[in-house]
């Protein structure tokens, strides 16, 4: 395996070795999986000089398409995404189609002509070729393999030109996607476990938040709404999708303090005396204890969120008084989200308030209550919140 890859590198030239090099790196730097697979593609395309490309994913049992290029008919529908163009988005994995067959055998298919193609089987799709109004020659297809061997999906190039001209795919090039497509495989392997990795971390913050809240009525629901409404405004507030994405998953702790508020407190059906309210302001500074000193930026954000998620912007809030943007911008976030769904779920004090009063309770509140400019972007995006709010009910 080893002296066959140092063979093969060896017979690369110089210009690809390097070009090979910066892909390699380009890819392993690139999070976004839709770009990474594009970015395959494009590289995949310069490289054997071929008119189109296209991935597939393997996703529940089927090959889904998920990137689709070419230069040709890029040129003839100008402009226009040809996936949207294209009559199918999914293909069975069977050994009717080349990219089917590469799935299931994880071997390499390069046929000169369909002829070819044909006399080994594989049908070409017409409903495709008359969609687009393209005759695909030459084909070469490359499974996706991971190290273990696992096929995670499959590259297909077709069409290579020479001086114009339609020519076959050379040995050569498949030396060179097979290194491609290794890449490729552990990239999109790293991207679904990074992937995996979020959402068992979001479930866990999710559950351990609510059962703190709520000991016994761990349904989440409430902690769900607080924690997408927030993401949602600070999209909305234009911060960038990682920043955002901490405050999806900071913002389920804001309440994680109350652990530390005794049930004769948290449940009371009544309003508080002083000292028992006293005793409730508190929950912020438990939290901002629970949560603790941490080098992750996520629990930093919880923190923030947890201590200040009950100041006010003009100053009048607790525990420490902070005013206007000396509040972080986290805690003004959360805070129009915690309030909004307070006011709209009955509690053991208070009855539910219909969405409409709750949302002129925070226009009126711009300004006093809230930070004026984050108040106007959660109305102006009031369909989206209510959205959230049938979502989770
Ligand atoms: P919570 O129930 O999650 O409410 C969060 C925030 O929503 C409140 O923060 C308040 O700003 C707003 N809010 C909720 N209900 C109402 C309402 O009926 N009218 C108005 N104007 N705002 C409302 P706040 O006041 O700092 O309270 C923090 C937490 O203290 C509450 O969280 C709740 O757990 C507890 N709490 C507050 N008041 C009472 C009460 O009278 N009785 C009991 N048992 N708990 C209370
Ligand atoms: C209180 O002041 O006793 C409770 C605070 C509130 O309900 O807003
Ligand atoms: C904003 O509110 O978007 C500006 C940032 C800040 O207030 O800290
Ligand atoms: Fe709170």
């Amino acid at each position: 395996m080893k002296h066959q890859l140092i063979i093969t590198i060896m017979t690369l030239q110089r210009e690809v070795l390097e070009k090979l090099i910066r892909i390699g790196i380009a890819l392993s730097s690139e999070k976004n999986i839709d770009k990474l697979l594009e970015n395959i593609v494009d590289q995949a395309m310069e490289l054997t000089g071929a008119d189109g490309g296209s991935i597939y994913v393997k996703e529940d049992n089927s090959l889904s398409f998920k990137i689709l290029k070419n230069k040709v008919l890029n040129k003839k529908f100008k402009g226009k995404d040809l996936k949207s163009i294209f009559p199918i988005h999914k293909i069975p994995i069977n050994y009717h189609s080349m990219a089917g067959y590469a799935a299931l055998k994880g071997d390499i298919l390069n046929f000169k002509s369909r002829e070819e193609a044909r006399a080994s089987g594989f049908s070409f799709d017409e409903r495709i070729e008359k969609a687009l109004q393209y005759v695909t020659q030459s084909t070469l297809t490359i499974p996706l393999k991971t190290r273990n061997e696992e096929v995670v999906g499959v590259l297909q190039l077709i069409n290579p030109r020479e001086n114009g001209k339609i020519v076959a795919f050379k040995a050569e090039h498949e030396s060179v996607m097979k290194y491609l497509a290794s890449q490729a495989a552990i990239a999109i392997q790293n991207a679904r476990l990074i992937k995996e990795i979020k959402e068992v971390q979001l479930h866990a913050i999710y559950t351990l938040s609510s059962a703190a809240e709520f000991r016994d009525k761990i349904t989440g629901d409430h902690i769900k709404r607080i924690s997408q409404t927030s993401y949602l405004i600070a999209r909305k507030l234009g911060l960038d999708e990682d920043e955002s994405e901490l405050i999806l998953y900071a913002s389920p702790m804001h309440d994680i303090g109350k652990i530390a508020i005794p049930d004769r407190i948290l449940f009371k059906p009544a309003r508080l005396t002083e000292n028992e309210w006293r005793v409730m302001q508190k929950h912020t500074i438990y939290g901002a204890q629970i949560i603790g000193e941490t080098p992750y930026p996520l629990f930093q954000y919880a923190k923030n969120i947890a201590l200040y998620h009950h100041e006010r912007f003009d100053g009048k809030g607790y525990p420490e008084g902070l005013k206007g943007k000396k509040i972080p911008l986290e805690a003004r976030i959360v805070a129009i989200a915690d309030v909004f769904d307070a006011l709209v779920t009955s509690r053991p004090y208070k009855k539910a308030w219909s969405i409409e009063s709750a949302i002129e309770y925070i226009a009126e509140e711009r300004g006093h209550h809230f930070d004026p400019e984050i108040a106007n972007i959660f109305l102006d995006n009031i369909k989206l919140v209510k959205e959230i709010y049938r979502k989770i009910t």
